[in-house]
């Protein structure tokens, strides 16, 4: 009997009873055919532009895990309990993910352009063969350091940008700017190339920049739509993946003419692996368009909600004016790599609360390279399971006021909270190559921003900003702030 009950789920390590993994609650749909029905408009009741709401509800229903058969032989086990996510996460042995599908299958179509997949959708040896290449150059601290001088040059015509693109007491749309802002930082330190993406020629809707931006995001709004569900798009081109080819070749030509005009005496990340003799052409165009992929929007939307908590904070912003002054006393000269490193720890803070609510990924995703046993379940090998750190972070039982926007709270508390809650750049060998790029590009702008105005929202006060999910979490209305200048 009790063997019916419980499987024994052995690893190297240690023998464990756990319940059946077909126990585990969850939706399965109707006669178990599964539930992607139940994100169909109009008959369903989840959608895939609003996966937070989907994760709560599951949530309230099932408890702490919960396994969704999305179709027959397709499930997904999300997680919600910090000690699963650090179980989870802490897998060593090339971690797998499994999504850009679509785009993996465009690259494969395209032997004579890329030689892998790419960093996104890639696994297995061959991921960590260009993990391992890669990630100095975007990871290391002193290397990513380097950047400062150019990030603060941009940043300070992004704020002239700013200055220009409204009368004293408008209200400024701050995504679209921000868009253009990270565009011109990924091309500069991909390519050592400036797109001059703030100017009049480049803001008109035929322009390079505006297409790129447009390309990136499209081919963001098409992953999810292709990685779920019957995959129809292996047998035939779907609306989705026509997209999708449309966007990745307009970016892939994009990279290609500005590799070809990259300079080796121009210090750029793809001037610096072009001359790595570990990676061949094929690899650094596939890199060059990953970057071009996974740089725009994620701190774009990032940036937004950022600033949008900011701008909704005076308090707030009254300490991150005096941190700016300390750091930047005469607001013409530029930053410094020291004071970066060591004097921001509120904009620090202020940021990492900014992430806690609006991470721009709901959670991270794994497939098990290995059995594991999660809240006492059996979950085979194989199995997509996805972490659910936007809900867990918005827990009580996680964060005392989890509501409240309080950067304070990783001052104080810090070492009281759980560090698998708030993990917006993933975890372990598999996360964000470019989480210290990131970061430092963020603590730039609003450094720079709040040295220099205050944020005055002007987004309406009914509700809270929600999300839309295009892969990504993006603000789901436009980002209504007024710039006031302050006196130097
Ligand atoms: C605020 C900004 C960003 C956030 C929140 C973010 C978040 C993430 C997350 C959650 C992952 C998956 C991690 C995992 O599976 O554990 C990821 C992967 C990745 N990110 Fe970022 N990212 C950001 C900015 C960037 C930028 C600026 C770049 C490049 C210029 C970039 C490049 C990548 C790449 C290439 C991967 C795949 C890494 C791999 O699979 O080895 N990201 N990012």
């Amino acid at each position: 009997m009790l063997t019916k009950l419980l499987k024994i789920s052995c690893t190297s390590r240690q023998c464990t009873f756990a319940k059946p993994f077909e126990a585990m609650p969850g939706p399965r749909g109707p006669w178990g055919l599964g539930n992607l029905y139940n994100y169909m408009p109009i008959i369903g009741s989840y959608s895939f532009l609003r996966l937070h709401q989907a994760g709560q509800d599951k949530y309230e229903r099932y408890g702490a895990i919960v396994r969704e058969t999305m179709a027959p032989g397709q499930d997904i086990v999300w997680l919600y309990d910090p000690k699963d996510i650090a179980k989870l996460l802490n897998e060593r042995d090339c971690p797998q993910r499994r999504s850009h599908l679509a785009l993996a299958q465009y690259r494969r179509q395209r032997p004579h352009v890329y030689k892998t997949t790419g960093l996104l959708p890639t696994n297995g040896p061959e991921w960590w063969r260009l993990r391992s290449q890669l990630q100095k150059e975007l990871s290391a601290p002193k290397s990513v350091r380097n950047f400062i001088p150019q990030v603060d040059g941009v940043t300070r015509e992004f704020l002239t940008f700013l200055r220009e693109s409204s009368d004293d007491g408008d209200a400024i749309d701050m995504l679209p700017k921000l868009t253009r802002l990270n565009l011109e930082l990924t091309c500069l330190l991909t390519f050592g190339a400036r797109l001059q993406s703030f100017s009049p020629e480049e803001q008109s809707p035929q322009s390079r920049s505006t297409h790129l931006m447009h390309a990136a995001e499209t081919t963001n709004s098409c992953i999810l739509p292709t990685d779920q569900g019957l995959q129809m798009w292996r047998l035939m081109e779907t609306p989705s993946y026509r997209k999708l080819r449309q966007a990745q070749s307009y970016m892939e030509g994009v990279a290609l003419k500005l590799m070809e005009s990259s300079s080796s005496e121009q210090s750029s990340l793809i001037s610096t692996y072009l001359q790595n003799p570990e990676l061949d052409r094929s690899d650094v165009v596939g890199t060059a368009a990953d970057l071009l992929l996974a740089g725009i929007d994620t701190t774009s939307y990032a940036s937004a909600f950022l600033l949008y908590h900011v701008a909704r904070h005076p308090e707030v912003q009254q300490r991150l004016h005096a941190e700016a002054r300390r750091v930047l006393p005469d607001p013409d000269q530029p930053l410094s790599a020291d004071a970066l490193r060591t004097d921001i720890t509120y904009t620090r803070a202020v940021l990492k609360e900014s992430l806690r609510l609006n991470p721009i990924s709901v959670g991270v995703g794994r497939v098990l390279n290995q059995d594991t046993v999660l809240s006492g379940y059996f979950v085979p090998k194989g199995t997509t399971v996805v972490t659910q750190n936007m809900i867990a972070c918005r827990l009580e039982q996680h964060f005392s006021d989890p509501l409240l926007f309080q950067p304070d709270r990783w001052l104080q508390q810090r070492n009281a909270l759980n560090p698998y809650l708030v993990l917006p750049f993933g975890h372990g060998m598999r996360a964000c190559i470019a989480r210290r790029l990131a970061e430092q590009n963020i603590h730039v702008l609003l450094l720079r921003l709040l040295r220099n105005f205050e944020l005055i929202w002007r987004g309406g006060t009914d509700a809270d900003l929600d999300v839309v999910t295009l892969l990504i979490n993006k603000p789901d209305a436009p980002v209504m702030i007024e710039l006031r200048s302050r006196s130097k």
